[in-house]
């Protein structure tokens, strides 16, 4: 289907009258409708930094406590870039993606040293930093700087793809989502239009009945998402829960490792050695494989290089997801 008002010779952009209506209306929908959310209370640059890192592979409503949490325990970048490791892991701890959080760290520590601790407010000092690429410099130079810099994640993708038509992917993506931005309140228009593939513009059954730009869009609903079924790996994990008078037994992740270096969780056992009665059972799910894991109380069956941790030192260590889940359902945190 062809779109009536776009320009013949482009498909993936709006005439001058289309884009000032696309403007006006998300705007307006979005003025009325958005979600009050706690990096919105304001546009403090390590606020709203901090929510653009959590939202990457993570969703809002997972990502709300750990935010508040985290602000707490670091409610500044100065407060930020003086921690240890550790504890910015700890703070992070079930979030994952956990390069994130050290990434943040090492950003912290340069905003700090290299810009006395004021935010840079320019796409290519924001760029320069750890962890920081083409959307997050875009989110938070649009958002707290007012600059007129669009962003592309993958809520955006889905919506461009359907209001245009077409699959649109890299720098043609980008210039899309630039020709629609706003001038006047970009940061605004930017988090509109992420919401708007968040909360109407679904993946699978757009909400088209409600949709603020239904008679500008192409497909108007046509360009459902067919996402192949992933198949779910199965398998069972089995881990020792060993208390001794108020301490743990926990085991440290090789600093070397590729995946979540350097955290705390507990022991695993081998199949073979798995012969105790189970006293807790935890299910967990990490990209394709759901797990089955068993918990037994007691000693480690096979050597295991570890540490007595104290019940009340835990919560501060930086420990994996699901080693934080097992405690607490044990209630040893
Ligand atoms: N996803 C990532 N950042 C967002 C924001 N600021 N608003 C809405 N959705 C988002």
């Amino acid at each position: 289907m062809k779109h009536p008002a776009m320009n013949s010779d482009d498909r993936r952009k709006f005439d001058a009258l289309t884009t000032r209506r696309w403007r006006q209306r998300l705007l307006s929908w979005y003025d009325h409708n958005r979600r009050e959310l706690p990096w919105r209370q304001d546009r403090d640059p390590y606020r709203v930094w901090l929510s653009e890192i959590m939202l990457q592979q993570t969703r809002v409503s997972a990502v709300l406590d750990h935010y508040c949490r985290f602000l707490r325990r670091f409610p500044t970048v100065q407060r930020l870039a003086a921690a240890r490791e550790s504890s910015v892991l700890a703070a992070w701890s079930g979030l994952g993606y956990y390069r994130r959080a050290r990434m943040m760290h090492a950003a912290a520590k340069a905003i700090v040293k290299q810009h006395g601790g004021k935010f840079p407010g320019g796409i290519a000092d924001l760029r320069a930093l750890p962890g920081i690429g083409r959307y997050t410099a875009a989110a938070i130079a649009s958002i707290v700087f007012n600059a007129p810099a669009a962003v592309v994640d993958g809520n955006v993708e889905r919506v461009l793809g359907r209001v245009f038509g077409a699959g649109l992917a890299g720098e043609p993506l980008w210039q899309t989502a630039e020709a629609l931005l706003s001038r006047r309140r970009p940061g605004d228009f930017n988090q509109a239009m992420m919401e708007l593939g968040a909360v109407v513009c679904l993946p699978r059954q757009p909400r088209c009945s409600i949709c603020p730009v239904f008679s500008l869009c192409a497909t108007r609903g046509s360009l459902q998402q067919v996402k192949k079924p992933i198949r779910q790996n199965r398998r069972d994990i089995y881990y020792a829960l060993d208390r001794r008078n108020s301490s743990i037994f926990l085991v440290q992740r090789p600093k070397h490792a590729s995946l979540m270096p350097g955290l705390w969780e507990l022991p695993e056992i081998p199949i073979s050695s798995a012969s105790r009665p189970f006293s807790l059972t935890v299910r967990h799910s990490i990209t394709v494989t759901d797990y089955r894991v068993r918990v037994m109380r007691g000693p480690v069956p096979v050597q295991s290089r570890g540490r007595w941790v104290p019940k009340t030192r835990i919560p501060q260590l930086p420990l994996t997801g699901l080693a934080r889940k097992i405690l607490r359902q044990a209630q040893v945190i």
